[in-house]
């Protein structure tokens, strides 16, 4: 069945020379919903078409009418537009129209006198597939304009993302480089001091070679710490490279280069790291991208760690193989989180940070990061004393 509301607001162009005949039809027409523009003949129709032919949606027309009948009529239209549906009514049934009418394309013919309902199926039966395009390419528009949208808004977030993750990184670089920092301090320190105490006796030999042996050993240590300062930013700049590649790699990578920058800033914090990795399988990754979500889970629980003052504070990395994959398990004590957030924590902006600046996007780009570009999955569920984040990534995908 077709849907009678489609004529509702359709605009026909009606042809026909008799009025008593064109009042009547006209007013039924407007009776299911329709606008009717009327003309006297043929030639007033096709100069009512010329003028707004993107308005028209129908044209119903009869055949004989003086000036121009319907089929020269229609002939021109023809001539500009192969598409709208043309309804037919006359009294004549003869072949000669027929054969005419299929080659104009004509929907349908209805004999007079007029049968409203017959009149009314043909209608729908013209008009039903323009409007249904029309109707989709109005929808089509619209989803258009909310795709778009929507790419823009995720545009933003991952922005935002990187600025976050730029943010923790800084605050892990600190870290990273307390430790090295104050050791060459240290080391030229006490080189001053000794240069400056006039402590070795360079009137002799072997108050030359102890000095010129401490001061190797200080500058070799000097050497061993600023090269550590140098691994540090490699290790954070690489992170930050957009290469946009896939890695056919173990996920051991990704995992280390993770801990290598983390590591230091949980050991500060009193935060016990257990790394059980036992995935062999390779799989296509973007190496960059799984850190940054391996990040974002650590930091997290490093941050619930901290909120909660967890005594024996622990957190814990598994790896395994799967049939096609590999699985990544990760756990803290830190307590969880209400079950009522649990499902809340992948929303965008979803944060309980308030007082830390928390941005609620670090796990929003994680789902999308593994669901969305690696068709992975990554869940989270409250343990009895923490939160268990699960990866779960596929050897081809
Ligand atoms: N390990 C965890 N333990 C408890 N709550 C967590 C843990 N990881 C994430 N959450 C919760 O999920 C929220 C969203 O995390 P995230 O998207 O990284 O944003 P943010 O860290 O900026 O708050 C956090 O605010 C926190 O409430
Ligand atoms: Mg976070």
């Amino acid at each position: 069945m077709i849907d009678k509301q489609i004529l509702n607001n359709i605009t026909v162009l009606y042809a026909e020379d008799e009025s008593i005949i064109q009042e009547g039809i006209t007013e039924t027409l407007s009776l299911f919903g329709i606008d009717v523009i009327c003309a006297q003949n043929g030639q007033d129709a096709l100069s009512i078409f010329k003028s707004s032919p993107h308005k028209i949606d129908l044209i119903l027309t009869d055949v004989k009418m003086p000036k121009l009948d319907g089929l020269g009529m229609i002939e021109k239209i023809r001539e500009i537009d192969k598409e709208i549906p043309i309804i037919i009514t006359s009294a004549h049934q003869e072949t000669t129209f027929l054969m005419q009418s299929i080659e104009l394309n004509i929907s349908a013919y209805v004999l007079k006198p007029i049968d409203i309902y017959k009149l009314q199926e043909s209608l729908l039966k013209a008009v039903e597939s323009k409007v249904l395009k029309e109707k989709l390419i109005e929808k089509n528009e619209k989803l258009e304009i909310e795709i778009q949208k929507n790419e823009e808004k995720q545009q933003i977030i991952e922005n935002q993302s990187r600025f976050a993750a730029m943010g923790e990184m800084i605050g892990m670089i600190a870290h990273q480089w307390r430790q090295p920092l104050s050791s060459i301090g240290t080391a030229s320190y006490n080189l001053k001091y000794k240069l400056a105490s006039g402590k070795y006796d360079l009137e002799t030999k072997e108050g030359r070679e102890e000095q010129k042996s401490f001061f190797s050993t200080k500058l070799d240590e000097i050497e061993f710490y600023v090269q550590s300062l140098t691994t540090t930013i490699d290790d954070f700049r690489n992170f930050f490279k957009t290469d946009k590649v896939f890695v056919n790699t173990t996920i051991e990578n990704p995992i280390n280069n993770t801990l290598k920058m983390v590591q230091k800033d949980l050991e500060g914090n009193n935060i016990g790291l257990i790394v059980n990795l036992n995935s062999k399988n390779k799989i296509d990754i973007y190496e960059n991208e799984i850190v940054h979500v391996l990040i974002n889970i650590l930091k997290n629980a490093q941050d619930k760690h901290l909120e909660k003052k967890t005594q024996d504070a622990k957190i814990e990395i598994k790896t395994q193989d799967l049939d096609n994959g590999i699985k990544i398990e990760i756990y803290d004590n830190g307590g969880g989180i209400e079950e009522e957030y649990i499902d809340k924590i992948f929303e965008p902006y979803f944060s309980t940070k308030e007082e830390k600046n928390g941005t609620g996007i670090g796990l929003y780009m994680s789902k999308i990061i593994i669901e969305n570009h690696h068709d992975g999955k990554l869940f989270a569920t409250n343990t009895k004393d923490g939160i268990f984040f699960s990866i779960i990534l596929h050897t081809v995908i």
